[in-house]
């Protein structure tokens, strides 16, 4: 049943796209002929004087570019719901008028096809409520309207519509119809189109009298005439038969000055003529009259014939002449059959033996130098090789749809560069965000350990502070320092140049732990960070992984961050065992944290066996670990922190290998501990990041 309704949804909207494209189309040729119909209703409801000829002008392209777009736009399914609403609308009026031109009768053709089709007006009735149906089907589900063009392309056909129609009203308005529907198209010998063929039907008429008797009146025909003592009132003639009418029946040309009827002579000449046809003198255009008057002088010279044919006062014409300087010859003919001949005012036709063989708007007129030679040797002076009107017609096709094909096929290498540019951006975006997760806190951080005393603690962070603050690092900078220098090198420290932290702290919160340092008592130096998890802590002091996550728990539980170490022996990297034993260290001691926790965690791995040994892990060992470790982190954390951890190699690290340790994607810094103690190694390690 869908299926069906489909079916009869599209059925309906091709036949009013058709109908409306073509209505539409045959009207914007012929912008004159539609705003010659518009005053006709006007006149019809004597409106006519009172409206402006611009008005009912621009009315007359409006209306033609309505419906042909309405057309398009349904042909297109385009902008849907909008589109069948408006033409249900549109329908809905235009109905309305044709039942009043049934009923009133105040036009004989609807002009809904300008001249390319005539309907009666009973037959523009029966056409317009099958098209209110057709639109009431397809504005009930304007959904069901296949689509023919993809939505991003219909601005294209849309603006594209509406430019063309009223392109081609503009165009032909300058010129002429691009198709000539009128009995006067060229190729038309207008003495042949005026003859009734012998033995065509003839028109028969009745003619009813109404008679009066001794005060009865009664109504007879000719063929009842009754005898004299009736008295004659009225008598009515209607058409009872329609005979053959010619295609020309009301072309009759009489002299201005004479008032003598010399149609029959100027279709009967043997040469050329020249009609210079203006239906109005006084609303005729006198821009081009130079031309006109060259044109005249040239058909005198060539002995062609040249009259003016007007439907004007003997005023208007003087005040034509006045003000062009015609000398050409006027003759008075019926107004509406001048504006049949040419839309154009004045515009001009050649005829030749009674035959159009040219037809020129006052805006084309044939130049001085095309008139070069008498008419039988130029190519004016000779029936143009029409083409076929199938012909004409792909080729207005074509001029509608082959633009219309080229604009979206641009429309869609515009949309694919579009495309292929937004994947580019996103690529780079990615590239930056890529390299933004390389932007994850570069950081070097010492590890003093137990070498230096107070004194010579603070002088070094001094020294390390100065030099730091007066060339700024690329990365993060933290010195980890024993516990009794916290407080006097936080003093020292510019924090937003050097970090602070601690080496170690308590697994406890506070109380009796002789000999301890808390996190709290840590942090409350003035330290942001505390290093957890060292080798030499687990070794010596056999700090187990339940010890380290205590610590851990407690630090970040104070506001510090921590630089939580790992990393096998020698026995176990020989044993291949590094990531087996790494990954039970940071299982052991922060894998439990909480995604938020996890932020303020730094990893650094510390290979035991490159601690101290001047054996450093070679790059490639260094980042294949840390790489191991980011992948460990993104399983538990996902990628995005994987990619936001900072993960530091620690082991034998100075100034000589730090740039080719720093260059690897994995590895974000160090964790130094000998070079740490003098401040130009130590800045040695730091300044491997501006390379
Ligand atoms: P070295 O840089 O002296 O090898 O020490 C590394 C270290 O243990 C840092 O914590």
């Amino acid at each position: 049943m869908s299926k069906l309704r489909v079916v009869i949804a599209n059925v309906c909207r091709l036949l009013l796209a058709l109908t409306f494209i073509l209505s539409g189309y045959v009207k914007a040729i012929d912008p004159l002929g539609t705003q010659y119909k518009i005053t006709d209703y006007l006149a019809a409801i004597d409106l006519a004087a009172m409206v402006p000829q611009w008005t009912t002008l621009s009315a007359a392209v409006a209306l033609a570019a309505i419906e042909f777009a309405l057309g398009v736009f349904l042909l297109f399914a385009i902008k849907r719901q909008f589109t069948s609403r408006l033409t249900l609308a549109f329908m809905a009026v235009m109905t309305l008028i044709t039942v009043w031109i049934y009923i009133a009768d105040p036009v004989k053709d609807c002009g809904c096809f300008g001249d390319a089709f005539t309907l009666t007006n009973g037959e523009t009735l029966l056409k317009n409520i099958l098209l209110v149906l057709c639109a009431a089907v397809v504005a009930w589900r304007p959904s069901d309207m296949v689509r023919l063009i993809s939505s991003s392309n219909q601005w294209l056909v849309m603006n594209y519509a509406v430019v063309y129609i009223i392109g081609t009203s503009l165009w032909c308005l300058y010129t002429l119809p691009t198709f000539d529907f009128r009995p006067y198209h060229i190729g038309v010998n207008i003495k042949q189109d005026m003859t009734v063929p012998e033995g065509a039907p003839q028109t028969e008429y009745e003619t009813t009298f109404i008679m009066k008797k001794n005060g009865v009146t009664k109504e007879f025909t000719a063929d009842n005439y009754p005898d004299s003592t009736w008295q004659f009132v009225d008598a009515r003639t209607v058409v009872t038969k329609q005979g053959y009418e010619p295609p020309i029946h009301d072309f009759i040309i009489d002299s201005a000055t004479t008032g003598e009827d010399i149609t029959d002579s100027i279709l009967s000449r043997p040469g050329y003529t020249f009609l210079l046809v203006a239906p109005s003198l006084a609303r005729a255009d006198d821009s081009n009259f130079g031309d006109i008057d060259q044109i005249y002088e040239y058909a005198q010279e060539h002995g062609a014939a040249f009259y003016c044919l007007t439907a004007s006062t003997d005023k208007n014409i003087a005040r034509w002449r006045d003000i062009t300087g015609a000398e050409y010859p006027f003759c008075l003919s019926d107004e509406t059959t001048l504006k049949t001949i040419i839309r154009s005012n004045p515009g001009l036709l050649l005829l030749k033996k009674g035959t159009i063989i040219g037809k020129w708007s006052h805006n084309l007129l044939p130049q001085t130098d095309e008139l070069n030679a008498p008419l039988h040797q130029l190519s004016i002076g000779q029936m143009p090789q029409q083409s076929s009107t199938s012909s004409r017609i792909l080729k207005v096709m074509l001029t509608f749809l082959l633009p219309l094909f080229l604009l979206s096929l641009a429309d869609r290498l515009w949309a694919w560069s579009k495309w292929v540019r937004s994947k580019q951006k996103e690529n780079n975006i990615f590239q930056i965000f890529k390299s933004k997760k390389k932007m994850r806190k570069k950081i070097v951080a010492g590890n003093w350990k137990m070498n230096l005393n107070l004194q010579d603690g603070v002088a070094l962070a001094k020294e390390i502070n100065e030099a730091l603050v007066a060339e700024k690092p690329n990365c993060d900078v933290v010195i980890c320092t024993p516990f009794i220098h916290l407080a006097s090198v936080a003093q020292v420290l510019d924090s937003t140049v050097v970090g602070l932290g601690a080496e170690n702290c308590a697994d406890k919160e506070k109380g009796a732990y002789t000999g301890e340092v808390s996190a709290e008592m840590v942090k409350s130096t003035g330290a942001q960070y505390v290093i957890l998890g060292h080798s030499e802590r687990r070794q010596y002091y056999g700090e187990t992984a339940e010890i380290l996550k205590e610590k851990v728990d407690l630090a970040l539980a104070h506001g510090l961050k921590v630089i939580f170490c790992c990393g096998e022996t020698l026995e176990e990297r020989e044993a291949e065992k590094q990531n087996e034993v790494v990954k039970a260290e940071l299982a052991g001691s922060v894998f439990h944290l909480d995604a938020e926790a996890w932020k303020n965690i730094i990893i650094a791995y510390e290979p035991i066996w490159a601690i101290g040994t001047g054996k450093t892990a070679t790059s490639d060992q260094a980042e294949e670990m840390l790489a191991y470790i980011r992948s460990i982190v993104a399983e538990k954390y996902g990628q995005e922190a994987a990619e936001d951890t900072s993960i530091l190699y620690g082991g034998s690290c100075k100034a000589s290998n730090a740039p080719e340790l720093f260059s690897k994607p994995n590895i974000d810094g160090g964790l130094i501990g000998g070079a740490s103690l003098k401040c130009a190694d130590f800045k040695g390690i730091i300044d491997a990041w501006k390379k």
